[in-house]
C-alpha cells in the first residue's frame, strides 16, 4: 500500500496518516545522492539525514564533531535525489541547545536543503524547543531513549527503560514531547516492552530502532542495513547484503587487471 496515490512527495499529514491506519512507517538514513534516490526508489516513507554521517561517512568516533554545515551539504544532495519520501534532517550536537539557537538552526537547514522537518535529540527537557519550532511552522521529529549526542552524559551506547522508575521517565518524556508538537518520536535502543507502552499511549507515530517490533515504524542506519562498514555494527542491526564484500571483490579485481597490464607492458618495453 502506498501512502500517496499520486507521485508527490510525503507530508507529515501521509505520514499520520500512515499512523491513523496502521500501516507501518519505514525510515532509513541516507546521505548521498545516490544512495538516497535508490533508497526513495525502494518504497521508504521517511529519509532520515542522521547526524550518524558522523560515524558511518565521516569516520569521527561520535557524533559530538558533526557541524550544521556538514549536515546541509549532505541534507541537500538527498533531498535533490529524491523525489517521494520524506526528508528529515537532523540537528547535530550544540545546536538545539535553546529554543532561539535551535530555532536559527533549523530556518537554516529547512532553507539551505529543502528538507521539511527537523529531528532534535533529548526527553521532557527538549519540549519547549520543539514547542517554538512548532510555533513557527517546522515539523520536529523528537528523539529519546539512546541519544548518541549526550554519550558523555551516558556514559556509552547501553539499553534504556531497564527498570519502572527509568520506564517511567520515557513515558513521561514521549507524552511532554508529543503534547509540545512533535510529529514524530524516534525511540532508540529502549526495552521493547516500554516502546510498546509509548506507541500504545500516544498518537503520533513512533518509529523505534533497536526497540522491539511494537513501533509505529523502524529506523535503521543504511549502512548498517546493507553491510556497508568497515567497523563493527550495533547488535540490533541485521545487515540484508553485504555490500562492503562486493566493493572488496570489485576493487581487488580492478587492482589485478591493472597489475596485470603493467607487467605486460613493463615485458613488452624490456623485449623492445
Ligand atoms: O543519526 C541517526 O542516524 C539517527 C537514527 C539512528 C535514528 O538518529
Amino acid at each position: 500500500m502506498s501512502a500517496t496515490t499520486d507521485n508527490k512527495r510525503l507530508t507529515i499529514r501521509d505520514i499520520h496518516a500512515l499512523r491513523r491506519g496502521g500501516e507501518k512507517i519505514a525510515m532509513l538514513t541516507a546521505y548521498d545522492y545516490v544512495t538516497a534516490g535508490l533508497v526513495d526508489q525502494s518504497g521508504v516513507d521517511i529519509i532520515l539525514v542522521g547526524d550518524s554521517l558522523g560515524n558511518v561517512v565521516l569516520g569521527y568516533e561520535t557524533t559530538l564533531p558533526v557541524t550544521l554545515d556538514d549536515m546541509i551539504r549532505h541534507a541537500s544532495a538527498v533531498y535533490r535525489g529524491t523525489t517521494r519520501a520524506m526528508v528529515v534532517c537532523d540537528l547535530p550536537f550544540g545546536t538545539a541547545r535553546d529554543p532561539e539557537t535551535a530555532l536559527s538552526s533549523a530556518i537554516t537547514v529547512l532553507q539551505q536543503s529543502g528538507c521539511q522537518a527537523v529531528k532534535i535529540e533529548g526527553g521532557g527537557a527538549a519540549a519547549p524547543i520543539v514547542a517554538r519550532l512548532v510555533e513557527q511552522g517546522i515539523p520536529v521529529m523528537g528523539h529519546i531513549g539512546l541519544t548518541p549526542q549526550a554519550v558523555h552524559q551516558l556514559g556509552g551506547y547501553y539499553k534504556h527503560g531497564r527498570d519502572a522508575p527509568a520506564a517511567q521517565e520515557l513515558i513521561a518524556a514521549a507524552r511532554d514531547l508529543q503534547k509540545a508538537g512533535a510529529f514524530a518520536l524516534v525511540l532508540e535502543f529502549i526495552v521493547p516492552e516500554v516502546a510498546a507502552e509509548i506507541t500504545r499511549q500516544l498518537d503520533i507515530p513512533t518509529i523505534g530502532i533497536g526497540s522491539g517490533p511494537d513501533c509505529a515504524g523502524q529506523v535503521l542506519v543504511i549502512n548498517d542495513l546493507i553491510g556497508l562498514n568497515t567497523r563493527p555494527v550495533p547488535g540490533f542491526a541485521r545487515p540484508r547484503a553485504d555490500v562492503a564484500a562486493i566493493i572488496r571483490q570489485a576493487v581487488g579485481e580492478y587492482v589485478s587487471d591493472v597489475k596485470q597490464h603493467a607487467t605486460a607492458q613493463t615485458k613488452e618495453a624490456a623485449i623492445g
